[in-house]
Order: structure tokens, then C-alpha cells, then sequence
């Protein structure tokens, strides 16, 4: 019997440009290595560390794939449009036929009970997580071709409230709505919009926020015995960036190892 390995599947993403947000660190930037591996040209943004930014884009390019990187804080809104026009020439440089998956990854994290929220604490983080990610979906609606992708971020902490996450897990709540009513308003364009929840993914953000116990603590309560890696939350990003996953859409994934 000959050989049918479907080579079909190999870079699934060729001639696709993808362009992620928060992609110099921790998920984003192993988002970026994935889809850059599927065979995307993908501009991703950071907001600070330049020099990670500059990394990753040698490690994409040293690898045989194309990365180029933007700076953008999420909360300098009138930056939007410049960034997608940026990265659409980039992708045309590139020899990509345009924007075809965008993925609303960056965001802070924020830990303090309800008492000790502050008006400046709230509107920090809603500017971020919720506006930030409002923002990068509009844009997204503007510049993105037909049958593109769209996947969002928020986190397990929306399903499992904790004491101390209730401007975040607030935050990443309306990231989960601004997602579903896009599926609705994007889908006759054959544009797909998921989230995907986050449980305990090892990165600076978490591990700034939880102590080594207590990463053991969440370890032992799921059911696969670990935390997450950045690179089990870019995989599954990668199968609904797919061109293959085209009736999913409208969902919110748990992607936590069993722990909820
Ligand atoms: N790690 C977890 O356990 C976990 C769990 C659930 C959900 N999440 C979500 O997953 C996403 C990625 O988290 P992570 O753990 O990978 O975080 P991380 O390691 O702290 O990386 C955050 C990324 O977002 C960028 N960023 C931070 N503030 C920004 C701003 N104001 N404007 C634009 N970009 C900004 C950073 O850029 P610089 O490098 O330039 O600072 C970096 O690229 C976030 O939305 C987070 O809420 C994470």
C-alpha cells in the first residue's frame, strides 16, 4: 500500500499571516513559536521587553519560520490601527495573502480582595484585559480576511472564582461575552471566535502571583498531576487556528488539565 501520509497537514498555516498580542513571554510566545512552526508569518506584539521580543523573533527566523515583532500597550488605543496596518504589509512582505488569525492573548493578572480594589486598580485592569481585548477583536473585524480566526484568552478563574481574582476573573468575563457576540456578528463571514480558559500555566505571571506550594496544591488537583505549560495552551490554540476547525465557534474551552 503506498505511503498516504497526509502531507497536507505539515505547515497547515502557509500563506496565512497571524498576528498575536503579548506574544514576547510566557503563552503568547509559545503561541507565536507554534504557529510560526504551522507556517505562519506572524507579527506578534509586546509591551516592554524589547530584547525577549528581538529573541524570539532570531529563535522563529533561526528555526526556518517568519516572525516579525510590534510594541503596543494594550491601553494606547488610538495605536490599534497602526499596528493591524503595520502588520498587514508585513504579511505582504512576507508573501502571506493577509490577516487570517489573530489571537488576543496579553493581559495582567491581579490579586487583592474586593476591599482593598481600588477605582485605579479596577480601570487598570479592565483598560488591559477587557478594552484591551474589545480593541484587538474590533481590529481583528476590520483588517481580517474572510474564513479567518480568531481565539481569545481569559482564564479558568471565570468557572472557578477564587478569593482575591474579582476585578480579573471580571475582566476576563467580559473577554468570554466581547468573544461569544463576535462569533455571532463575524460568522457569515466564515470567521471563527473561541476563547480559551487557561487553568495554571507556568509563566512569570502565574508564578508571581502563587507560591511554589501552592503550585504543587494545583498540581495535585487536576486530573493530569501537573500545571500547565505555555506550549499545551499554543496547541490547542494551533487546532482552532486549523482550517479544519471551521464549525467551532462561539465556545469557551477549558484548557486546565482536568482540574475543574
Ligand atoms: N499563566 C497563567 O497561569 C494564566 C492562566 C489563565 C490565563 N492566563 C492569561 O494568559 C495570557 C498570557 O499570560 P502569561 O501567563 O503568558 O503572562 P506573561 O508571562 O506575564 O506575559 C504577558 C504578555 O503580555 C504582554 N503584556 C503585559 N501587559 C501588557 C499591556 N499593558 N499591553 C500589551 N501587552 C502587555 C507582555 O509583554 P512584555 O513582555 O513586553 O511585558 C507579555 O508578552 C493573559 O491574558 C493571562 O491573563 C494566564
Amino acid at each position: 500500500m503506498a505511503n498516504s501520509t497526509p502531507t497536507v497537514f505539515a505547515r497547515p498555516l502557509a500563506g496565512v499571516g497571524a498576528l498575536v498580542t503579548g506574544g514576547s513571554r510566557g503563552i503568547g510566545r509559545a503561541i507565536t513559536t507554534r504557529l510560526a512552526a504551522d507556517g505562519a508569518a506572524v507579527v506578534f506584539t509586546y509591551s516592554t521587553q524589547a530584547q525577549a521580543a528581538e529573541e524570539l523573533v532570531a529563535e522563529v527566523t533561526a528555526a526556518g519560520g517568519w516572525a516579525r515583532s510590534l510594541q503596543l500597550d494594550l491601553r494606547e488605543h488610538t495605536r490599534f490601527d497602526d499596528v493591524f496596518t503595520t502588520a498587514e504589509q508585513a504579511f505582504g512582505e512576507a508573501g502571506a495573502r493577509g490577516l487570517g488569525v489573530v489571537v488576543a492573548n496579553a493581559g495582567v493578572a491581579a490579586h487583592a480582595p474586593i476591599d482593598e480594589v481600588d477605582g485605579h486598580e479596577w480601570d487598570r485592569v479592565m483598560d488591559i484585559n477587557a478594552k484591551g481585548t474589545f480593541l484587538t477583536v474590533q481590529h481583528a473585524a476590520a483588517h481580517m480576511l474572510d474564513g479567518g480566526r480568531i481565539v481569545t484568552i481569559s482564564t479558568i478563574g471565570t468557572a472557578w472564582p477564587s478569593p482575591g481574582e474579582a476585578v480579573y476573573a471580571a475582566s476576563k468575563a467580559a473577554v468570554e461575552q466581547i468573544s461569544r457576540v463576535a462569533s455571532r456578528e463575524l460568522g457569515r463571514r466564515g470567521i471563527t471566535v473561541n476563547t480559551i480558559c487557561p487553568g495554571p500555566t507556568d509563566t512569570d505571571l502565574l508564578r508571581a502571583g502563587a507560591s511554589p506550594d501552592a503550585l504543587d496544591g494545583a498540581a495535585a488537583m487536576t486530573a493530569l498531576g501537573r500545571i500547565g505549560q505555555p506550549g499545551d495552551i499554543a496547541d490547542l490554540v494551533a487546532i482552532l487556528a486549523h482550517p479544519d476547525t471551521r464549525w467551532l465557534t462561539g465556545q469557551v474551552i477549558r484548557a486546565d488539565g482536568g482540574l475543574t
